[in-house]
C-alpha cells in the first residue's frame, strides 16, 4: 500500500465506500519501470484493465499509446486525443464498426486469423497475432497462448496470413503475440518468444513485434525485455508492448467499510463491496492482498464477504487479523488493475466512485473525484 493510511479514512469519509483509489505516484513509477526495462519499445496501454479516462489522459500526455478491442475502447482513445500509430484494434471477433472506426482513426488492427483479411479497411497496417500453443502458467480464462484458446493463427498458418494481408495491398507489419495474463513463470514468455524467433525462415524480415503484455505484478521485466528485444532484433524489428495490469494495478486500492461479522463454523467479516466491485477472486480464484485499517485485539483468521447473495461473493479467504468492527475499513490491495473496470451493477448496485491521490499537486486537493459513484437512477437509465 502506498497511500498514508490517513488519507484512505479521509478518502472514505469524503466520497463514501465502496471506493476505487490510485496513487498518482505509483502509476507513474510503474510506466517509469516499463520504460526502464523496454527502452525505446513502442507502449501501447492495455485500457482494458482500467480504462478510466483520468488514467489515459495522464498516459496518452506520456506518449502512451492503446490497445483497444471495442467500439467503446475505441471512443475512450478518441476522446483523450489519441490516433493514428498511438493506436492498436484488437480482438478476436471484431465488429464491422470496430474496422471502420480503426480505419478513421488511422489505428493498426491485429488480425487474429486468416478469415479476418478480407475483412480489413483497404490499405490497412497489420499485425498478425500467432499463437504459440504453450501451457501457460496462469488461470485457464487467461492463457490465451494455449493450443485450445481461441486467439491468433497458428505458427504453420502464419506466413501465409502474412502474405494474404500483402496480396491484399495492406501493410503487414509483422507479428504478434500474448500469451495471456497475470503469467507466473517467466520462462512462457522465452518459451513463447523463442518459438516466433523461429519463424524467421518462413517469413523474412519484418517491421514489428508486438510482444503483448501478460507480465506478472512481481515479473522481472528487465529479463521478459531482454528476451523479447532478442526475437525482435531476430526480425531485425522495432519491439512494441501491450501492458495492461502491470501499469495499473498496484496503483489502485478498493475500501470497503465492514458491515458486521458472523460466526458460524467461519468467521466472516461482512464488508459493503463484494463480487460487483471486484469480480477477480470469484472469477479467477484470484487472491489480493487484504490490509485491515485497525489494530488491536486478538488476530483470528478470517473470511471478507460481501453483501452478494451468493457464497461465491467472497473477497478473500483465510485473512489473518484482529477482531473487525462495524465500520472499520479493509484496503484491498493490487486493485488498479480490472478491479473497477470489471465492476458490475447486478443486483442494481450503484459501480463505485474513484478517486486519485496526488498530495503536492499545484495548488490542487490532494485528492480528486475521477468517477462518481453510480446512482440508482445512473443503473437504469438506459431501460424502458
Ligand atoms: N494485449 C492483449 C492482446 C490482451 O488480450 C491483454 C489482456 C493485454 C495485452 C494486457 O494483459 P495484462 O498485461 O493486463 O496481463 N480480466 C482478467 C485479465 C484479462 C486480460 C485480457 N487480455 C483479470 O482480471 O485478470
Amino acid at each position: 500500500m502506498t497511500i498514508p493510511t490517513t488519507a484512505l479514512q479521509t478518502a472514505a469519509e469524503r466520497f463514501g465506500t465502496p471506493l476505487y483509489v490510485y496513487d498518482a505516484a505509483e502509476l507513474d513509477a510503474a510506466l517509469a519501470r516499463v520504460r526502464s526495462a523496454f527502452g525505446t519499445a513502442r507502449v501501447y496501454y492495455a485500457m482494458k484493465a482500467n480504462p478510466n479516462l483520468t488514467l489515459l489522459r495522464r498516459l496518452n500526455a506520456a506518449g502512451v499509446g492503446f490497445e483497444c478491442v471495442s467500439s467503446g475502447e475505441l471512443a475512450r482513445a478518441e476522446a483523450v486525443g489519441a490516433s493514428g500509430e498511438r493506436i492498436l484494434v484488437n480482438g478476436p471477433a471484431k465488429s464491422e464498426a470496430e474496422y471502420l472506426t480503426g480505419a478513421r482513426l488511422g489505428a493498426t488492427f491485429i488480425v487474429d486469423r486468416e478469415e479476418e483479411v478480407p475483412l480489413l479497411p483497404p490499405h490497412s497496417r497489420a499485425l498478425v497475432r500467432v499463437n504459440p500453443a504453450l501451457a501457460v502458467s496462469t488461470h485457464d480464462h487467461l492463457a490465451t497462448g494455449a493450443a485450445g484458446s481461441k486467439f491468433g493463427v497458428t505458427l504453420a498458418q502464419a506466413p501465409r496470413v502474412l502474405d494474404a494481408l500483402r496480396d491484399a495491398g495492406h501493410t503487414a507489419l509483422g507479428l504478434h503475440v500474448h500469451i495471456g495474463s497475470a503469467i507466473r513463470d517467466a520462462h512462457d514468455f522465452t518459451a513463447a518468444f523463442g518459438r516466433l524467433s523461429e519463424m524467421r525462415e518462413q517469413t523474412g524480415p519484418l517491421a514489428v513485434l508486438d510482444a503483448g503484455g501478460g507480465w506478472g505484478l512481481d515479473a522481472d521485466l528487465h529479463g521478459i525485455a531482454r528476451e523479447a528485444r532478442a526475437a525482435a532484433s531476430a526480425f531485425g524489428a522495432e519491439l512494441w508492448v501491450e501492458p495492461g495490469r502491470y501499469l495499473v494495478a498496484r496503483a489502485g486500492t478498493l475500501l470497503t467499510r465492514v458491515v458486521g461479522t458472523k460466526r458460524t463454523g467461519r468467521n466472516f467479516c461482512l464488508v459493503d463491496a463484494g463480487m460487483t466491485e471486484l469480480l477477480r477472486p470469484m472469477l479467477y480464484g484470484a487472491e489480493h492482498p487484504v490490509t485491515p485499517l485497525w489494530d488491536g485485539g486478538e488476530v483470528e483468521t478470517w473470511d471478507i464477504a460481501g453483501p452478494a447473495c451468493e457464497s461465491g461473493d467472497l473477497l478473500a479467504r483465510d485473512i489473518s487479523m484482529p477482531q473487525p468492527t462495524r465500520g472499520a475499513l479493509v484496503a484491498i490491495g493490487e486493485a488498479g488493475a480490472y478491479g473497477a473496470a470489471m465492476s458490475g451493477t447486478y443486483l442494481t448496485r450503484s459501480r463505485p466512485a474513484e478517486a486519485l491521490y496526488e498530495p503536492g499537486r499545484e495548488g490542487g486537493a490532494d485528492w480528486t473525484v475521477i468517477r462518481h459513484r453510480e446512482t440508482p437512477q445512473d443503473v437504469w437509465a438506459a431501460e424502458i
